[in-house]
């Protein structure tokens, strides 16, 4: 230990006494015309460098501009370059209740159109048209309706609620459980009940899957309400909830238009014909 500090300490002397003697070298050699005119080349060329790659830069803007018609960043337009999420980053984000949130709809024209998605608010006010007061999404406007992003019941999943809804993308043979709208007597004994290893394994992947294509949707709407896909919408702040909140409500029935898209059975016996037509008689207790 001792020794090794020794050695730490001796090696940083060391190198100490070898940053003076480069420090020194520079200062004694400046009486001589040589290392002078050597320096200054060397600041020519990083002016040169920097002149090119400036004017390189400055093409490339001018070509993007002419050729795209308003982008000098070939369409590339990060937030720091864009007013509204400049003006929010220095205001901080918004925090707002759920009631607070349904306040801002666009309406009275011209006002702020908010909408939230898994909890994150976006500012959509750019296009009320869609999002606006009579606009196709209006119903978006002034909530958090992920649930509907989901599912596509734009009326009765207007909330935030995902619990479940992931079996949007679960395949039809799998029963769905009965606090999301299966028949009790049906999938409620299938889930308790016996299933063989490939058919456990089947509905886990099925599961694992469906809950990906949840993250995965989710992240693609908030990937064009952060503007990335070139709209003029942008991230504003956070929905704030109490403790608990989602405990606290009643689970929901998969809504009749996504049970009806479910996709197609694919699992074990599912293209076998014959008995694979109801696949999912297993899940649902052995019944026809
Ligand atoms: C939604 O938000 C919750 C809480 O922040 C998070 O745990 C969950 O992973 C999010 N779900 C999706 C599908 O992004």
């Amino acid at each position: 230990m001792a020794e090794s500090k020794t050695r730490q300490r001796n090696g940083k002397s060391a190198m100490s006494t070898d940053a003076n003697a480069n420090a020194n070298t520079p200062k004694s050699t400046t009486t001589t015309t040589t290392p002078q005119t050597k320096s200054t080349t060397k600041t020519f060329g990083t002016l040169d460098l920097l002149r090119i790659l400036g004017g390189l830069l400055l093409l490339n803007c001018l070509l993007s501009y002419f050729i795209t018609n308003d982008s000098v960043l070939w369409g590339w337009r990060p937030w720091f370059i864009r007013p509204g999420p400049i003006a929010r980053y220095f205001r901080g984000p918004l925090l707002l209740t759920p009631t607070q949130l349904s306040l801002h709809t666009g309406s009275p024209p011209g006002t702020p159109i908010y909408l939230a998605l898994n909890g994150t608010i976006y500012d959509v006010s750019s296009n009320p048209r869609i999002y606006g007061p009579g606009g196709s999404y209006a119903i978006f406007a002034g909530k958090d309706a992920a649930r509907g992003f989901i599912t596509g019941c734009f009326a009765e999943d207007g909330n935030a609620d995902l619990r479940g809804a992931e079996y949007t993308y679960v395949a039809s043979d799998i029963p769905l459980p009965p606090e999301f709208g299966g028949e009790v007597g049906e999938g409620g004994e299938a889930w308790q009940g016996k299933l063989t290893g490939a058919q456990k394994s089947y509905r886990e992947g099925e599961l694992r899957r469906a809950r990906k294509m949840v993250r995965d949707t989710i992240e693609g709407w908030a990937s064009m309400f952060r503007g990335e896909g070139g709209k003029e919408y942008f991230e504003v702040g956070k929905v704030v909830r109490e403790e608990g909140w989602l405990e606290r409500e009643e689970k929901k029935v998969l809504c009749a238009q996504a049970v009806k898209g479910r996709p197609k059975p694919r699992g074990p016996g599912s293209e076998s014909g014959g008995e694979g037509q109801d696949a999912g008689a297993a899940y649902r207790g052995g019944g026809r």
